[in-house]
């Protein structure tokens, strides 16, 4: 794991676009997973503008977002397939067809996640996965208990992240209890993640997800198990990492270092 500390969330989101950008330069038919999330929107911003002032092209790329709320429509506005629509997809040049998420009104939810397991797979595996950290330490919907092996699966929401996301529907009551997620294992799988974390209110579960124990009750701590995983935070975030100033040290001192490889 890589932590990568900027002075603010703009240089923190910029970097973060910027590699996802170097990333569909260096292989036009990237396959990227996608996160959600008021993190994310700064972010899917920034592409949109690569996109229209330096020619940031999609038209080759596939995507497949972490989850889908159980239960709403893609037309619901607070669907992920209609925030992905709203804040990336009408503003770049990508095929819709090649975009996905899991289908969060599906007869047979099990299957719809065997289902998007084996797309995932067919078209070569993710290249680049884009991850947000939830209060409660989830990436995706993986709540604390999810193996760390776990696949595409419905998973209930806690207590935790229905505060953090029930203000963001106009009856906050109306925010779905389940959710479709890929699993902790399918992220692991990735062949690259980029974690991108913002604010000060995020300060205690990234110290948590980056320096504390790998446990199942807090998700993102299996980050450190993979093996390319470049976390990028804002000094705000940072504030509570015991080696924030060795972090710091080795992007300043290390000749060879490049977030760009
Ligand atoms: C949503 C997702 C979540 C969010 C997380 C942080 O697709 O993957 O794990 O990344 O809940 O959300 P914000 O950015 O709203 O704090």
């Amino acid at each position: 794991m890589e932590v990568i500390i900027r002075d603010d969330a703009t240089a923190a989101v910029n970097l973060t676009a910027r590699l996802i950008a170097e990333a569909m330069h260096k292989k036009p038919s990237t396959v990227l997973g996608l996160a959600t999330g008021r993190t994310m929107e700064a972010v899917y911003a920034e592409l949109a503008r690569l996109h229209q002032e330096e020619k940031l092209d999609f038209s080759l790329a596939k995507t497949f977002n972490l989850d889908e709320y159980i239960g709403l429509p893609p037309e619901n506005k607070n669907s992920y397939r209609y925030y992905m629509n709203y804040h990336l997809f009408k503003n770049v040049n990508i095929d819709l067809r090649n975009t996905h998420l899991p289908n969060g009104i599906a007869d047979n939810i099990d299957l719809e996640c065997e289902n998007y397991e084996k797309l995932i797979a067919e078209c070569g595996g993710i290249d680049l996965q884009l991850l947000g950290i939830g209060r409660d330490g989830h990436i995706g919907f993986n709540e604390p208990l999810s193996a760390l092996r776990s696949r595409t699966r419905s998973k209930s929401l806690t207590p935790v992240t229905f505060a953090q996301n029930s203000p963001l529907f106009d009856r906050p009551e109306d925010m779905p209890k389940r959710a479709i997620t890929m699993g902790v294992g399918t992220v692991l799988e990735s062949k690259r993640v980029l974690m991108l974390v913002v604010g000060e209110e995020k300060s205690s579960i990234l110290a948590k997800a980056v320096e504390g124990p790998v446990t199942s009750m807090i998700s993102a701590t299996a980050l450190q198990l993979h093996p390319r995983c470049t976390v990028i935070v804002d000094e705000a975030a940072a504030s509570k990492l015991k080696e924030k100033d060795y972090y710091h040290w080795i992007f300043n001192n290390e000749p060879d270092w490049d977030p760009y490889r």
